[in-house]
């Protein structure tokens, strides 16, 4: 072979292998380009595209895109799938959208106004307590007493007030388990201990919301609000200054406690606890969330507000507490708290008894203060 043939058979090989380059570098350029082109041609060519896939997901032929991405994609918006659990709330849902909207709401908003709404209410309560004080018998104790509550009325009173208690500390240790407890006890202890607080709270509630039941059917015809009530208010309760507004059976105050309280946030958290704690009814995924915020949100409420009841109960009010425990109560508290219900009791024919007498006929403990003898 000649020199001149094998320098042209070079040329043609570099003119190729330049051809080929450039053809390669338009490719690169102009193939990703259009595909850039496509995607931008507006919402309708995708719509088109991804009805085009969903269609092909339905026949389960081959798709053009990653089919995984796309499937979970399908999944996390709600589309219908298989799922080989079954049961009222998981059937061929794959991904439930309440179930984590449900999440975040509890371990974010639920837990922080709710941890707010408790430790406020307690600061409410010591700032009453610190400015206002306990609210002493003005005229001192007149030493008779006259019946206020009939045993089963305290059997049925401290019945609810200790599965209250009770049903609090476990329902607020299931809530705030992993922010507040997990990081003192660790997890194994508040795994054990969580395991039976959930028994617990779940065997007490179902006789506690009966007790409420109860509570509401005993007490409603004390409870019918009345103008005497709305002077009460007028009158600050009798908290502020010296005054003492009459009042019937129960104040104002106790009738907002009843109402709002035993009423409204019974009837909600007993409610809500008896669908939670029995799914026998077709709740779905979604019902069962509800429940669960309701449950929470009207408990929380109705403990801060039982901090309020307790502490007028207790420390609140001199002379209040024996009532719910001996069942008697010093004419001059009634006078000054009850008044117009003390003259019914008159009327009725009811005789004060001397502090002593009524005590040890009852078999009571005296009340804290006064000597045995
Ligand atoms: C440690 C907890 C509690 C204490 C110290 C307490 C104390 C008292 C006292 C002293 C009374 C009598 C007030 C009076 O004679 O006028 C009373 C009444 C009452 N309590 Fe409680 N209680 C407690 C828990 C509860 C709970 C948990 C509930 C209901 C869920 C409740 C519901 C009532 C109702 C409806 C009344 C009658 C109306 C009223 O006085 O407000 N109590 N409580």
């Amino acid at each position: 072979m000649s020199d001149s043939t094998v320098s042209h058979a070079r040329q043609r090989r570099r003119r190729a292998m330049l051809w080929s380059f450039a053809f390669i570098l338009l490719l690169s350029i102009v193939l990703p380009l259009g595909y850039a082109l496509a995607q931008s041609g507006g919402q309708g060519v995708q719509q088109q595209q991804r009805q085009q896939m969903q269609q092909q997901q339905r026949f389960g032929q081959e798709r053009a895109t990653n089919p995984r991405s796309d499937m979970w994609r399908d999944a996390r918006e709600g589309q219908g799938g298989f799922t080989t659990q079954t049961g009222p709330y998981v059937t061929n849902t794959m991904i439930s959208n309440t179930g984590e909207t449900w999440r975040q709401f509890r371990m974010g908003p639920l837990i922080t106004y709710g941890g707010y709404l408790l430790i406020g209410a307690l600061v409410l309560v010591a700032l009453v307590f610190t400015f206002v004080g306990r609210i002493k018998l003005s005229h001192g104790r007149a030493g008779m007493t006259i019946q206020r509550w009939k045993p089963f009325e305290r059997f049925l009173h401290w019945f609810t007030a200790i599965s209250f208690i009770l049903l609090a500390i476990t329902g607020l240790s299931l809530l705030f388990g992993r922010s507040v407890l997990i990081p003192l006890m660790g997890h194994q202890a508040f795994a054990a201990y969580a395991d039976v607080g959930k028994v617990v709270h779940n065997y007490i509630g179902p006789a506690f919301s009966i007790a409420v039941l109860l509570m509401i059917v005993l007490w409603v015809k004390h409870n019918i609000p009345n103008k005497t009530d709305l002077k009460w208010f007028a009158a600050g309760g009798g908290i502020f200054g010296k005054s003492h507004p009459s009042a019937g059976k129960f104040n104002g105050g106790e009738k907002v406690w009843f109402w709002v309280g035993i009423v409204i946030f019974g009837t909600a958290v007993g409610v809500s606890g008896f669908l939670l704690n029995f799914p026998l009814f077709g709740q779905t995924r979604a019902d069962m969330a509800l429940y669960q915020v309701i449950h929470a949100v009207t408990s929380l409420l109705w403990i801060g507000f039982f901090f309020g009841h307790a502490y007028i109960g207790t420390l609140g009010t001199e002379g209040a507490l024996e009532g719910m425990t001996t069942g008697r109560v010093d004419v001059n508290w009634a006078k000054q708290h009850h008044d117009l219900w003390l003259e019914q009791e008159l009327a009725k024919g009811v005789k004060p008894l001397p502090a002593e007498s009524a005590s040890a006929s009852a078999g009571a403990v005296p009340p804290v203060g006064q000597p045995s003898h």
